[in-house]
């Protein structure tokens, strides 16, 4: 026997449409603290469900994924800054972009990488060091500036040099103007030449031309490089042996970009954020720090000995999950467990609302990184932890991202020692952003 879910009492005719106006990442986890882990909402003709049960999210991303596509609203207009890269697209032809970017991707091959994002962590540490005691930083775009910066030399190469500025510009702008079409119910085609729409073509125009340059110089230098982009111009499908085209390579560059950017530099000012507020796990990670980080080249091994910093990292990604939900639509009439998924409807599997849920998180609002000590992760259900997603969709990037966030705190950890001033709540756009600045007070003596 099919049912509906429990529905989310709404306006006539409007709905829940005000309720997803407002702060979208608590309304739904306050409905699933009273109606249960799958709520339906209603907006107009549309119908939502939210997702938060772990069986049933890896039912729905992993079991069936194909029974699902990206095609909402916000995916669209995704698609008309990033064309249909493997974030956007869906059916045969994301599988295939999948299969030959999986190995650019895994594990074991990112070894190349972790001394790249070293230096660069360590540059930030020496800049925030050297700063006077007392003196007050804000915190994000600390971040948006390494994490650009990591992004230009592991996407790129290093020869990005004075483009590195222009493409931070524009990747920001787009996404804000993304974020901005996607929140206004206002929002007009891209062709129409609104000063918003103007704006965003000419970012979408800059980052294209700045990128397309990059490829054809690489490909005319016939030069073999282990950056992301020269893997990807490599890599052959395993199926057909066929290369990926410069296009297909330019939206695959500029959505790296995009997936990767922001997630990364929130993650990272969030665990900031926290540590600046529970000065023993500073303590507890500069300690570690000393200990693992002897100024010898970082290996991946030495990575994995980073265990508390592991924990920090995991429990801001839980406690402030980047993507704090993702979309999906059933192609045909659906069911998860016993619940009814209409054609058409919209689906929201949240990240953020599961990783907030008592049954799995006891004390959920508390930010405690021992929550990933392995003896309390056995104990939890798998699947209650889906920052990066599970299933075939899972993030391609978590285990760069990984590397990133763990070796970034644990240098800064290492060498600058800061408190948090003031509280700041989370705010759901694309990402789960902070909604006033984060600001810390730096001490000259780190322990
Ligand atoms: C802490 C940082 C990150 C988090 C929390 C995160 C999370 C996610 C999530 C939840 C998805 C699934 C989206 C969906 O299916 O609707 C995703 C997909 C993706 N992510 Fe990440 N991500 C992070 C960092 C990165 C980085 C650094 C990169 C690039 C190096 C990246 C590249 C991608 C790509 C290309 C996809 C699409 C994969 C596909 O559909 O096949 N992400 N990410």
């Amino acid at each position: 026997m099919t049912r509906d879910p429990p529905l989310h009492p709404g306006l006539p005719i409007l709905g829940s449409l005000l309720d997803f106006q407002g702060n979208r990442a608590h309304m739904l986890l306050r409905a699933a603290q009273r109606y249960g882990p799958v709520v339906m909402f209603r907006i107009g003709p549309r119908r939502i469900t939210l997702l938060a049960e772990p069986d049933l999210i890896a039912e729905m991303l992993t079991r069936n994924h194909d029974h699902y596509l990206k095609e909402t609203r916000a995916m669209k207009m995704m698609r008309d800054g990033l064309g249909r890269g493997l974030l956007t697209n869906d059916g045969p032809d994301w599988a295939r972009q999948r299969r030959v970017t999986a190995p650019v991707f895994r594990r074991d091959n990112l070894e190349d990488f972790a001394s790249l994002i070293l230096a660069g962590a360590q540059t930030q540490a020496d800049a925030w060091a050297a700063l006077p005691d007392g003196s007050v930083l804000d915190v994000v775009p600390e971040f948006h500036r390494l994490s650009m910066r990591i992004a230009g030399h592991a996407f790129l190469g290093q020869d990005v040099g004075p483009l590195a500025d222009r493409l931070r510009e524009s990747f920001n702008a787009a996404i804000t103007l993304t974020t901005k079409r996607i929140l206004s119910p206002f929002s007009t085609p891209l062709w129409v030449p609104t000063p918003t729409n103007r704006l965003m073509l000419r970012h979408v125009h800059t980052l294209d031309t700045s990128i397309a340059g990059l490829i054809r110089a690489r490909r005319e230098s016939g030069e073999e490089s282990q950056d992301f982009l020269g893997r990807l111009m490599a890599a052959r499908d395993p199926e057909t042996g066929e290369p990926m085209s410069d296009a297909q390579l330019l939206v695959e560059v500029k959505t790296l970009f995009i997936a990767g950017f922001e997630t990364v530099s929130n993650a990272l000012s969030w665990s900031v954020y926290e540590l600046g507020r529970n000065p023993q796990w500073l303590a507890r990670l500069r300690e570690e720090a000393d200990r693992v980080l002897d100024g010898t080249p970082v290996t991946l091994a030495r990575v994995r000995e980073l265990e508390l910093t592991r924990r920090v990292f995991a429990e801001s990604l839980r406690h402030y999950s980047p993507i704090w939900a993702v979309s999906r639509v059933p192609i045909e009439d659906e069911t998860v467990g016993d619940y009814r998924l209409p054609k058409g409807s919209w689906v929201f599997p949240s990240p953020y609302v599961l990783h907030h849920l008592e049954a799995y998180w006891p004390d959920p609002q508390r930010w405690d990184p021992d929550r990933f000590s392995p003896e309390a992760t056995a104990e939890r259900p798998k699947n209650a932890y889906i920052p990066y997603l599970i299933g075939p969709r899972r993030c391609i990037g978590e285990h760069f991202a990984q590397l990133e966030g763990v070796l970034i705190l644990a240098t800064l950890a290492q060498h600058a020692s800061w408190t948090t001033l003031g509280e700041v709540e989370a705010e759901p756009f694309v990402t789960l952003r902070p909604a006033s600045p984060i600001r810390i007070r730096m001490h000259r003596d780190p322990g």
